[in-house]
């Protein structure tokens, strides 16, 4: 059975799946669940010295996986984590994750009491990228535990913002938040899905994923380092991918909201059957695995293509959705028309059950 233990910065986590800041980590006792539930880290809800006021409703399902929001940070104040609730699940076993927002000021003033009550790393998060740098130098100051910057998949030139941060003393990085903003409309009122400043809101869940996977390997590629990928993590195989792609942890947010604290069991089970499939022993032997694929120049050597005609359910969407009209299928025998095939890959990738396979 693969290792699924992994030492992030220094702190041993039983499992690479990490409760990332949401809904879900906004008291202890939502933390321990998710401790119970297999997280192996799990980070708190944003504290701030004012407690947030969100407006009604923020939190949307608008697509399988994905979710639009518009929630702020924690809604109880800094003061009750401090002296409550990160205490208390620090006593129940959870590894916590302290998540700091969103300005220099603030991490100034709550870095080192939210160390001290107990966080095993601090996680600090803000709006934009100037406002991080400062804050990541300011919280140094406060603590010697590892220090998390979480950047956004919304700034320009992650690798140089993810150098800067680890310059200015963070030990590592999260990668990444939620994508925005971003809109949704209800067409039968033409009101916004979500009550916020212009009905704007953030995305998460399976329609980031791409963007969290190029965010997370650019910052592999670029300054390396201890990286937590977050975004569109829901399935086992997607956590694997985050792993390819160079993360040390993987944090899951909206797959926890959408299909409860169970997740973090299945992406255990799941993940470790990945890997023994692979004959990989462990987490490490996944990290960064595909980053020697990832390198600058096209590729131009035309694909193969193979066909099985044992497991082709006959269902002729390789025919059908072919924009050139290229493949014919009439099972077992499948013909491709070479003269108007551009080697796209689009059949392959819309197979259901993989009888059409390409190599490259
Ligand atoms: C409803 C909601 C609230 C969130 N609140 C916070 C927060 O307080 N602080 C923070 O750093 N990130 C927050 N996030 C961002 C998540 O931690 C995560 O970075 C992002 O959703 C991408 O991961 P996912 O696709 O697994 O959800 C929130 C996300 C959602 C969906």
């Amino acid at each position: 059975m693969a290792q699924l233990s992994v030492d992030l910065l220094g702190v041993k986590l039983k499992s690479p799946f990490v409760l990332s800041s949401g809904p879900l980590s906004y008291s202890a006792d939502s933390l321990l669940k998710a401790t119970r539930a297999g997280a192996g880290a799990v980070v708190t809800k944003t504290i701030r010295l004012k407690k947030a006021d969100n407006p009604f409703p923020h939190m949307v399902r608008i697509a399988p996986g994905t979710l639009l929001n518009a929630e702020k940070w924690s809604d109880i104040e800094a003061e009750e984590w401090i002296t409550t609730e990160i205490p208390k699940a620090k006593a129940g076993g959870a590894v916590v994750i302290g998540s700091v927002g969103h300005t220099k000021e603030e991490a100034e003033a709550l870095v080192g009491p939210v160390a001290k009550a107990g966080c095993d790393l601090i996680e600090l998060v803000a709006y934009d990228e100037d406002s991080m740098i400062p804050m990541v130098e300011a919280a140094r100051k406060q603590t010697s535990r590892p220090i998390l910057a979480k950047v956004s998949p919304n700034w320009r030139d992650l690798p140089r913002v993810a150098a800067d941060c680890r310059r200015a003393g963070a030990d590592g990085i999260t990668a990444g938040d939620s994508f925005g903003p971003t809109l949704r409309l209800d067409i039968d009122t033409g009101r916004p899905l979500i009550g916020s400043d212009y009905g704007f809101g953030w995305l998460s869940g399976s329609a980031i994923l791409p963007i969290a996977l190029r965010s997370v390997a650019e910052i592999a590629l670029g300054p390396g380092g201890p990286i937590v990928g977050v975004g569109g993590v829901t399935k086992a195989e997607e956590a694997l991918e985050m792993l390819y792609a160079g993360a040390t942890a993987v944090g899951v947010c909206t797959a926890a909201i959408l299909f409860g604290f169970d997740v973090f069991g299945k992406l255990n089970d799941g993940l470790s059957k990945l890997l023994d499939a692979r004959g990989m022993a462990g987490i490490v032997a996944a990290r960064g695995f595909s980053l020697k694929h990832l390198s600058k120049g096209e590729r131009k050597v035309k694909l193969v293509f193979t066909y099985d005609a044992e497991t082709c359910t006959d269902c002729g969407r390789c025919q059908d959705y072919c924009p050139y009209g290229a493949r014919t299928v009439k099972r077992p025998e499948m013909t491709l028309d070479e003269d108007v095939c551009r080697h796209c890959g689009y059949c392959v990738s819309i197979c259901p059950p993989k009888c059409l396979r390409a190599t490259w």
